[in-house]
C-alpha cells in the first residue's frame, strides 16, 4: 500500500517494541503535560497548540494521544519527535534510555554502509566548500567588491555569519583546488554539482557569485545558490539535484526558524533569499523561502508537519499572485489555514523592511487575509462582474477552488461572500457547482483525498473494527470496499491488516506510525482515543445499521455513473464495466 512506507531505521523492529511496552504512554507524556484522568482517558492542555480548556487525550489502553483542538495525534514515538523535534531513531533511542533499554543498532548491510559513507563525503565536501567560500568572503583581497556589496544590502557580520554567507572567488577552479588540497575524491563532488569536468578538465560551477549556503533542517549544507554582484543575468545559479538536495522538498532557512516556529505555531513564506535575510535581521524568524522553485505540495506537507497555520508573503506583481493562488490550492488541499500577507505596490520584504520598522510589518501581518479571500478579490480587480459573461468566468476559476476548501462553515461564509460580491443567489452559484461535479469525480477515481469529512457510519463502523474481532471478518465478508471509501477504505483495510497479524495495544499504536497523511492519522487517533462507548455493546446491530447507510451512501453513485455513460462510447472497455457496475449496484438498491 502507497503512503504506508515503513520507515528505514538500523535500530531493530523488536527493540522498538520492548521501548515501547517498557513504557507507557502516560509516563512519557506526563513529562511535558499536566494530566488528569477523566474516564478512560487522561486529560490535558495541549502542547502543541495554545489552549486554555484541555483537549489533549490520552488514551492508556492504546497507548495513543490525540488533541480534539489542533488533530494532532499518534504514539510515545511521535509524541517525542514532535515536542523535541527529533528523528523516529532518535526518539526511539531517546525513550530507550528513558526505559532502561540498551541499543546497539543493527550492522548496516553492505550497501547501507556504502551509502553512509558516501553521504559523509557529501558533507565533508560541503563543508570544505562553505569554509572556502566563507575565507574568500572574509579575509581574502579577492572578496573585497562581495564585502562592498554586502555592506551596501546593510548586512552585518552577525548577519552574515547565521547564514554563513561566502563568495566564490572569479577563478575557474578556485573551489576544484581547495577540495584537491584537501584529498578530496573529485568524482564524488562532481555528483554534488559545484564542480565539474570539460575537456580541459575540473572547474567550478560558482564564479563570482555571493554564496548562500542551503542547509537542512538540521543546519547541515546540502546545495548552494550564487548570487550576482550586479545587475548581469542569471541573478542565481543553484545547486543541481544531487543525493543530497531536492529542491521540491527544501525549505530555505527551516533550521534557522525551527525554534520560532515551535513557540508561534505558524510559518511565513517567501520566495527569495534577500527576502528571508530582511526577515531574519528584523528579528522575525519563523521564515522559510523556497529556493528558485515554486511552491510544491512536499513543501506544503513539510509546513503543515512544523505549524498549525502559514503565512505568504509574495511579490505584488502578477506572478507573485499567481504564485499565491497556487500556493492556497495546495494548503487548502492540506487543510491547512493560509493568510496573505500583501506590502505596497513595487514592495518586497527586503526594501519594506529596509524602508519601514518592523512594527509596520508585524501591522501588515496582524492584518492579512485568509488566502481564499485574498483570491477572490484579485480575481475581481482583474475581471470585473458587471456582465454574464464575465460572473461566470469568475464562477468557473473560483469553483474548483472553492470545492477544496474542507470546513463547512468556511465554505458557507465563503458561498455567501461570493455570492454577494457577484450579485447571484446561493441556488444559481450551487448549480454551478452541480454542473462541475461530474468532471471532478473522474480526475478523483485514484483518490487518495478525503472522504466527506466525518461520517458518523464509516467512522462507526471503524470503532467496531477496533473493538470487535468479528466485525472484522464480517466486513470482510461484507466487501471492504463496499463499506469504506476514500481516507476511511484505506484506514480500514490498515486496521484488518495489522490487527490480523498480531492483536494488541501496541499494534495498533505502531501502526499510526505508519500513516503519513497527518489528517488521516488524526481521523484514527481520534476514534481511538474516544471509541469507549463501543465496549460491551451489541457490535451486530450497530454493524448492520451502519452498514444499511454506508452501502445506500455508495448506490447514490449509480446517477454519477449514468452520467457518464451518456457520454462514453458504447463500444469503449470503459463502457462495458460501467454498466456492469451499474448493474450490481442497482440488484444491491434493491435489496435494500
Ligand atoms: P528575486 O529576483 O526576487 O531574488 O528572486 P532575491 O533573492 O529577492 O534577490 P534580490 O533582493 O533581488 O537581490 C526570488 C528567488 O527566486 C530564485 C532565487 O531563489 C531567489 O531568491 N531565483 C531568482 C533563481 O533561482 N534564479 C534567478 O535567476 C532568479
Ligand atoms: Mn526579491
Amino acid at each position: 500500500m502507497a503512503g504506508y512506507a515503513r520507515r528505514e531505521t538500523v535500530i531493530p523492529e523488536d527493540k522498538v517494541r520492548e521501548v515501547a511496552e517498557r513504557l507507557s504512554i502516560v509516563e512519557v507524556v506526563s513529562e511535558y503535560v499536566q494530566l488528569r484522568r477523566s474516564g478512560g482517558n487522561y486529560l490535558g492542555l495541549c502542547p502543541f497548540h495554545g489552549e486554555k480548556t484541555p483537549s489533549f487525550n490520552v488514551n492508556p489502553a492504546r497507548e495513543i494521544y490525540h488533541c480534539f483542538g489542533c488533530g494532532a495525534g499518534g504514539n510515545a514515538f511521535s509524541f517525542v519527535m514532535k515536542m523535541e523535534g527529533l528523528s523516529f531513531p532518535e526518539a526511539v533511542k531517546l525513550l530507550a534510555r528513558k526505559a532502561g533499554i540498551e541499543i546497539e543498532e543493527r550492522q548496516a548491510t553492505p550497501a547501507e554502509k556504502k551509502l553512509q559513507e558516501e553521504r559523509q563525503h557529501f558533507q565533508r565536501i560541503n563543508e570544505l566548500a562553505t569554509g572556502f567560500y566563507r575565507s574568500i568572503l572574509l579575509d581574502s583581497q579577492e572578496g573585497e567588491l562581495a564585502r562592498q556589496y554586502l555592506a551596501r544590502r546593510v548586512v552585518a557580520n552577525d548577519i552574515s555569519e547565521a547564514y554563513r554567507l561566502g563568495f566564490a572567488p572569479d577563478r575557474r577552479d578556485g573551489l576544484v583546488k581547495h577540495l584537491k588540497n584537501n584529498g578530496v575524491d573529485l568524482e564524488i563532488a562532481l555528483k554534488l554539482g559545484v564542480i565539474r569536468k570539460g575537456d580541459s578538465g575540473w572547474y567550478d560551477l560558482f564564479r563570482n557569485r555571493l554564496i548562500f549556503p542551503i542547509r537542512d533542517s538540521k543546519g547541515l549544507v546540502i546545495a548552494f545558490a550564487g548570487r550576482v554582484l550586479d545587475a548581469s543575468l542569471p541573478k542565481y545559479i543553484n545547486s543541481p539535484e544531487s543525493p543530497l538536495y531536492h529542491k521540491s522538498s527544501v525549505l530555505f532557512g527551516l533550521d534557522m526558524a525551527l525554534p520560532a516556529v515551535r513557540t508561534e505555531n505558524s510559518i511565513i513564506i517567501v520566495e527569495g533569499y534577500f527576502d528571508h535575510l530582511a526577515l531574519y535581521r528584523a528579528g522575525i524568524r519563523n521564515v522559510v523561502a523556497t529556493c528558485g522553485t515554486a511552491l510544491t505540495a512536499t513543501h506544503a506537507g513539510l509546513i503543515k508537519r512544523h505549524a498549525e497555520q502559514v503565512h505568504m508573503l509574495f511579490d505584488g506583481d502578477s506572478a507573485g499572485k499567481k504564485a499565491t493562488i497556487r500556493s492556497m490550492e495546495l494548503f487548502l488541499e492540506q487543510r491547512m489555514p493560509a493568510y496573505v500577507i500583501t506590502l505596497p505596490p513595487g514592495d518586497d520584504p527586503d526594501s519594506f523592511l529596509t524602508s519601514n520598522p518592523v512594527e509596520a510589518f508585524s501591522d501588515r501581518q496582524s492584518k492579512a487575509r485568509p488566502a481564499f479571500d485574498f483570491f477572490v478579490r484579485s480575481l475581481l480587480a482583474e475581471t470585473a462582474p458587471d456582465s454574464v459573461d464575465n460572473k461566470v468566468r469568475i464562477i468557473d476559476e473560483v469553483v474548483p477552488r472553492f470545492r477544496k476548501i474542507a470546513d463547512p462553515v468556511e465554505r458557507d461564509l465563503y458561498e455567501k461572500e461570493i455570492c454577494r460580491l457577484l450579485g447571484i443567489t446561493p441556488h444559481s452559484f450551487r448549480k454551478r457547482m452541480g454542473g462541475m461535479n461530474l468532471s471532478e469525480k473522474e480526475t478523483r477515481t485514484d483518490s487518495k483525498r478525503c472522504a466527506p469529512q466525518g461520517d458518523n457510519s464509516q467512522e462507526t463502523l471503524l470503532a467496531l473494527l477496533l473493538n470487535y474481532p468479528e466485525a472484522r471478518n464480517e466486513t470482510i465478508r461484507t466487501g471492504v470496499e463496499t463499506l469504506f471509501k476514500g481516507d476511511y477504505l484505506e484506514l480500514a483495510r490498515l486496521v484488518i491488516n495489522t490487527m490480523a497479524e498480531n492483536e494488541n495495544a501496541q499494534t495498533l499504536s505502531h501502526l499510526t506510525d505508519n500513516i503519513e497523511r497527518p489528517e488521516q492519522r488524526a481521523l484514527l487517533t481520534r476514534i481511538m482515543v474516544s471509541d469507549g462507548q463501543f465496549a460491551d455493546i451489541d457490535w451486530r446491530d450497530v454493524f448492520s445499521q451502519c452498514s444499511r447507510s454506508s452501502e445506500k451512501k455508495a448506490l447514490g453513485s449509480i446517477k454519477n455513473i449514468a452520467a457518464r455513460l451518456a457520454v462514453l462510447d458504447a463500444d469503449s472497455e470503459e463502457y462495458k464495466l460501467l454498466l456492469i457496475q451499474a448493474d450490481s449496484l442497482r440488484t444491491r438498491k434493491s435489496k435494500l
